[in-house]
């Protein structure tokens, strides 16, 4: 058996992209519920306010706030051992800024954190993914050290009020997305100078560290992570250019693991700083604030790798399908146009485990799809299965050839759920299907598709089934 014993497999969803409910007993309004659904091609746009005539997809998502407990219980089916979910801080503190948590925000995710519990399912939660609130606008959001401020009072909240049912933390979603998404990251614009992306960053390390000390000081059992979007690449060639190029991207990219996991920001960055005349807005005390809230463990995405080299500097933009200035030939692509790499997966856990040492949890891989349903309701998604199990067989490996202590798994989006990039309902990652289409019409009833089955064994077999041919299996499971 290659996989250890408590190996921790599971789903991961973000509270902005299946709650809905955007207004519903008192949440304040976040940076994602500003966003409308891409059309034609064109980026998604942000609006100052809720425009009336505009669709955003966050407000209804898959209504999972009212379908909570039907939701667990499939997750609960399928055996996970951990659920990885994000709170919406917008849900405990409306503006961001508030004196008083919002008891109905907190009483939504007591029922919860408590349902995962009564099934044996670990929660594991990201405090924020991706939705800062609307209110913190008047500090200018992560530019202000406020914010920061406010963040580790919205965090301290909720680990004392999880005490005891919540051990696994992670602060940020994907920190490094402050360089190439940074409304999502943090409220800046899409072209935000490089100067606020450093500071807003900045103001995230300083939250995320203290938070780290705090989760450490109120339960000495909490595990914090720091989530890393796994922006791995390959030189485009092997002229020096081309490996330098990639080397850049790469050290724009680690230095948030390099603070976060080391607690204190690289000389080459601190070079790069002084070239652009950047100053960092540190006060007293910060750097033992950084280096007393390491984190214990890294946790990461994963969707596919890029090729970088001397053109990338410069064009950088999206969010994993990044746009870098180059292709590979050698792989498939989705629909979406993001190539698929399984084995860019050992590599990328080879790649963070020799660099840090300390141990590593994938929190997101899958398959964006179009889904059919049939006219009984089946999915036949044997695409995802090929996917997810080609990516885990490698994770295998990495634990089995490298030696490297993988935590856990966790698919991303094991129910539908909506796309950060794109808004689209119909870039679907589930092993469960949403009866709802990009502009929120549907039943919300909810699906099993045959990966649903396959993952169930998986998990039950801790990870063997990966290496037998089971499509007959899911087939006669699917047709009961
Ligand atoms: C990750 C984000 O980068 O990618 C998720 O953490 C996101 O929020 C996921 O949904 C997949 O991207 P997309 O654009 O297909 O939703």
């Amino acid at each position: 058996m290659v996989f250890p014993k408590n190996f921790l497999w599971g789903g991961a969803t973000s509270a902005a992209q299946i709650e809905g409910a955007y207004n519903k007993d008192g949440k304040g309004l976040s940076t994602a519920d500003l966003m409308t659904l891409a059309e034609e091609g064109s980026p998604r746009e942000i609006t100052d306010t809720v425009e009336e005539e505009r669709f955003y997809p966050t407000h209804q998502a898959i209504n999972h706030y009212d379908h909570f407990e039907e939701d667990i219980a499939l997750f609960a089916e399928m055996g996970f051992k951990v659920y990885r979910l994000s709170f919406a801080w917008t849900r405990i503190f409306p503006n961001g800024y508030d004196a008083e948590p919002n008891e109905k925000g907190l009483a939504f995710y007591d029922k919860i954190i408590d349902l995962c519990l009564s099934y044996g399912i670990e929660p594991l939660v990201t405090l924020q993914h991706f939705d800062t609130p609307i209110g913190l606008k008047k500090f200018n959001f992560w530019i202000g050290r406020e914010t920061s401020d406010y963040f580790v009072k919205y965090a301290q909240t909720m680990l004392q009020h999880f005490k005891g049912r919540v051990r696994y933390w992670l602060t940020f979603n994907e920190i490094n997305n402050m360089s190439t998404m940074p409304w999502n990251a943090g409220g800046l614009s899409i072209d935000a100078s490089e100067e606020d992306k450093m500071i807003a960053a900045y103001h995230q390390f300083i939250a995320s560290a203290k938070v780290v000390k705090l989760a450490h000081e109120i339960d000495g059992n909490n595990l914090i992570g720091m989530m890393y979007n796994g922006h791995f690449s390959y030189p485009n060639s092997s002229h020096p250019m081309d490996i330098q190029g990639n080397e850049d991207f790469q050290k724009l990219m680690m230095f948030y693991a390099d603070v976060q996991v080391r607690g204190e920001y690289p000389k080459y960055k601190l070079k790069e700083l002084e070239r652009l005349k950047i100053k960092l807005p540190i006060v007293e005390g910060d750097k033992s604030i950084l280096k007393e809230g390491t984190v214990d463990f890294i946790s990461f995405s994963y969707y596919l790798t890029h090729v970088c080299g001397r053109l990338t500097k410069g064009i950088l933009k999206g969010l994993n399908g990044l746009e870098t200035g180059y292709q590979n030939p050698y792989l498939e692509r989705s629909e979406w146009g993001w190539p698929i790499n399984p084995q860019g997966l050992r590599f990328a856990l080879n790649a963070l485990y020799y660099r840090y040492e300390i141990p590593l949890m994938i929190v997101e891989n899958g398959l964006g799809a179009r889904d059919e349903i049939t006219r009984d309701g089946r999915i036949h998604d044997d695409y995802r299965i090929d996917y997810v199990q080609r990516h885990l067989l490698e994770i295998e490996k990495a634990i089995d050839l490298d030696g490297i202590p993988v935590m856990g798994y966790t698919s991303w989006g094991p129910i539908d759920l909506i796309s950060a990039s794109t808004g689209e309902m119909n870039k679907r990652y589930g092993f469960i299907y949403v009866d709802v289409d990009d502009r929120g019409n549907g039943s919300y009833k909810r699906f099993k598709k045959d990966s649903f089955y396959w993952y169930k064994e998986v998990i039950a077999s801790n990870g063997k089934t990966l290496h037998s041919n089971s499509k007959d299996k899911i087939l006669f499971e699917s047709l009961k």
